[in-house]
Order: C-alpha cells, then sequence, then structure tokens
C-alpha cells in the first residue's frame, strides 16, 4: 500500500505548525497507529496522550480532518488518505505540547456540581428508570463534545458554561428516581444551560452516541424552565414544597 501523508500539529502555547510525516499503511490502521509510528521511526518527541487503544479511556482526544475524534476509533479506510490527513490537538483547551491538551478545567467543573443526594423513601425504580440514566453513565469524559461546542470553542465562556459533558451528568443526577436534590437554580445561573442553543453539533461527536441533546440538554432545559417560569408549578410547590 502507498504511503498515506499526516499534517501533525507541533508545537506548544507559545506556537507551532503543523509538520508532514509519510507513514506506511496497512488494513485496520487508525489514525493513533500512524501517530505511533511517527514517534517511533520519524519523531520520537512526538507528544500524544493515549491509554487503551478501544476508545474507552477518552485519553486520544484531537481533530482529525478538522473533526473532534479519538485517534484509535478514527479508521484510516473512512478517511480520504489521497491527500494528507491533519491531526491537530484539541482547540477549545490550552495546548501542553504537539497534540496534549491541558482538560483539567473539566476536573474543576466537576467539583462543583451537586453530588447525588439520596431521598428517604425510596419508590419502586422501573427498567426504562435505569436505561435513562445509564446512558448517560457512558461518558468516558473524551471532551470531544466540550471542543465542538461552540460556546466553549468560540465564545470562550467557560466561566459562564458548563458544556454538554457536565450537562449529561447533571442529567444522570437530576433523572435518577432515588435521588432528591434540586439543581435547577445551579443550571440555570452557574451551568448556564441558557447558553445552549441547541446546535447538536456535541451528539454529532460523542463517541458513545449518547443523545447529549435531546436525552439530557433539553429536559433539563424544560425543568428551569418549570421552576422558573411556570407560574402554576411554583404556584404547587409552594402549597406542597415539593422539588
Ligand atoms: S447543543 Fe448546546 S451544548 Fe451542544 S454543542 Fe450546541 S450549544 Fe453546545
Ligand atoms: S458526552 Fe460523549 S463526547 Fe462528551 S465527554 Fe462524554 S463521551 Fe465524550
Ligand atoms: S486510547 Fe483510549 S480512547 Fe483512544
Amino acid at each position: 500500500m502507498p504511503d498515506v501523508t499526516f499534517k501533525v500539529y507541533r508545537g506548544d502555547a507559545k506556537g507551532g505548525k503543523a509538520v508532514e510525516y509519510a507513514v506506511p499503511i496497512s488494513p485496520g490502521m487508525v489514525v493513533l497507529d500512524a501517530i505511533h509510528y511517527i514517534q517511533g521511526y520519524l519523531s520520537p518527541d512526538l507528544a500524544v496522550r493515549w491509554n487503551c487503544k478501544a476508545a474507552k479511556c477518552g485519553s486520544c482526544s484531537a481533530e482529525v480532518n478538522g473533526k473532534p475524534a479519538l485517534m484509535c476509533k478514527s479508521r484510516l479506510d473512512s478517511l480520504p488518505i489521497d491527500k494528507p490527513i491533519t491531526v491537530y490537538p484539541m482547540k477549545t483547551f490550552p495546548l501542553i505540547k504537539d497534540l496534549v491538551c491541558d482538560v483539567s478545567w473539566n476536573f474543576e467543573v466537576n467539583k462543583k456540581i451537586p453530588p447525588y443526594q439520596p431521598i428517604e423513601k425510596k419508590p419502586k425504580i422501573f427498567q426504562d428508570d435505569v436505561d435513562r440514566v445509564q446512558e448517560f453513565r457512558k461518558c468516558i469524559e473524551c471532551f470531544l463534545c466540550q471542543d465542538v461546542c461552540h460556546v466553549l470553542r468560540e465564545h470562550e465562556k467557560k466561566a459562564e458554561f458548563v458544556g454538554p459533558r457536565f450537562f449529561v451528568r447533571l442529567a444522570g443526577l437530576e433523572m435518577h428516581p432515588n435521588d432528591g436534590a434540586d439543581r435547577s437554580e445551579f443550571m440555570k445561573n452557574t451551568a448556564g444551560i441558557g447558553w445552549c442553543n441547541i446546535t447538536k453539533c456535541c451528539t454529532e461527536v460523542c463517541p458513545e452516541e449518547i443523545h447529549i441533546t435531546d436525552n439530557a440538554i433539553i429536559p433539563l432545559k424544560e425543568r428551569v424552565a418549570d421552576r422558573f417560569f411556570d407560574p402554576v408549578r411554583w404556584f404547587f410547590r409552594k402549597l406542597f414544597g415539593t422539588k
């Protein structure tokens, strides 16, 4: 098989540029294999983060031909190899070196989320309730959804908006049948759910195929709207003290 050209970003916080490498390919290869070839034979100081090579650890996130993707899940037979394949780091997070970004902002956001708060009188749980929450627990924290979201990427609203990954986490807590916490105010004022205009770009890049917008963000938006803008529900809450 012919060599394929990879244009890989090389640089750090101060700047850098894409460098071309010719990589011999074989059937079944993924982009991460090519990056490992470059590290092994052409440029041993190329920095890349990876771990499982099975699309389960969320470490090898990058932008392949301009699209946020896991390098270990990006098969070369799904890409046009007659042209150079570009591999860039995620743009939304500060660059450390080459393909490695500093994603620690996400871990700080995670700490702010009001945790699971068990209710005393547990209801009967149906399979549908389990399935609903299970979808959100598939998240591998690759942060590709955070990378693609224009609110963080273009508008840099990291101080006001937690991003789709954390609406997935919030949905998993809010829809847990045994959870009693009220996170509406957090979702409106701290998480900034109002900034999301449901473009669905996050859903398109999720390697776990979580329906981020339809199953997490839209129901959470509805909860916030009910809590703050529905006068009938407001009246009943005042009367009965419900969530
Ligand atoms: S749907 Fe919302 S959270 Fe997802 S990418 Fe669009 S603006 Fe961001
Ligand atoms: S929701 Fe999907 S895209 Fe976002 S961090 Fe989790 S697995 Fe990655
Ligand atoms: S190496 Fe683990 S997700 Fe790619």
